[in-house]
């Protein structure tokens, strides 16, 4: 069987390099991607991963932007074959409460967290399905299962992507393509280790299991939506957070 090539998108930020790592050891030819300006970054970070034993290519794309995922999409079939597996991991916080957020705040997370799922899915989703196999997971969040103060943006994109993946799960199901999303909690990541430490402290307090969860923790998550005999599991979340909240 030739190898599947799988796209990760935010590929070197926390928890991207963890499910690249992961796909690669599930046998996949993983292509990340990278927000466009960040060359020199994106760069370093592939070196230091091929010193590791992980040949991972990288490609800008602007997960916000539907022409420039399209323009990403084609590039990779042309370059590297059909993109079996899609990861959508890309994301960012613009945190207010609602009384200040502006309107900006507002926009850049909905298209980043939310449209980047129908951006990088859609160009690539009839193909899969005439193959009759693909995977696809996306990655939402604790706080867009349980709502999250000053998070209003954040909280709707990534709950959003709950009713994307159970749409678009029911059009996939029967060409042997499956849709799932993976939601993190609070995980040992850059992003996580900024927040002040009395406050960190308190949030660890209230996951049950006692401690962040690594990005290991969610990359598993991921390769075992994407196996092979995974084609069974389809529409469903799985949550990744020690416990913090159970649905
Ligand atoms: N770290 C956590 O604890 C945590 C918890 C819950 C959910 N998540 C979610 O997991 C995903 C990864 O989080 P992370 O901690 O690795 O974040 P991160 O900031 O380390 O990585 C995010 C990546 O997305 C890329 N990106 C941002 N905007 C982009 C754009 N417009 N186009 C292309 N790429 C873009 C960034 O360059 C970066 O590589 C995100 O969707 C995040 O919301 C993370």
């Amino acid at each position: 069987m030739t190898q599947r090539i799988a796209i990760v998108t935010g590929a070197n930020g926390g928890l991207g390099e963890s499910m690249c790592k992961a796909l690669v050891e599930q046998g996949r030819k993983v292509v990340g991607t990278f927000a466009p300006g960040h060359d020199a970054a994106a760069a370093n970070w592939q070196e230091e991963m091929k010193q590791q034993g992980f040949d991972i290519i990288m490609k800008p794309v602007d997960v916000s932007d539907f022409n420039d995922c399209k323009r990403l999409l084609e590039e990779v079939e042309s370059s590297e074959g059909s993109v079996d597996v899609l990861v959508n991991n890309a994301g960012i916080t613009r945190d207010a409460p609602l009384k200040k957020m502006q309107q900006e705040q507002w926009q850049a997370v909905i298209d980043t967290n939310l449209s980047s799922m129908f951006n990088m899915s859609q160009p690539i989703f009839e193909a899969m399905c005439s193959r009759g196999w693909g995977r696809i997971v996306n990655i939402s969040s604790l706080n867009g299962e349980k709502g999250q103060f000053g998070q209003a943006n954040y909280s709707a994109a990534k709950a959003g992507i709950y009713g994307f993946t159970k749409a678009i799960a029911q059009e996939g199901a029967k060409k042997g393509v499956t849709v799932n999303s993976v939601s993190p909690g609070y995980i040992d990541t850059p992003m996580v280790r900024q927040v002040p430490e009395n406050v960190l402290n308190s949030i660890v307090g209230g996951i049950p299991v006692g401690r962040l969860g690594q990005p290991e923790e969610i990359a598993r998550a991921v390769s075992f939506l994407t196996a092979d005999d995974a084609g069974f599991i389809t529409g469903t979340n799985i949550s990744v957070n020690g416990g913090q909240y159970m649905a």
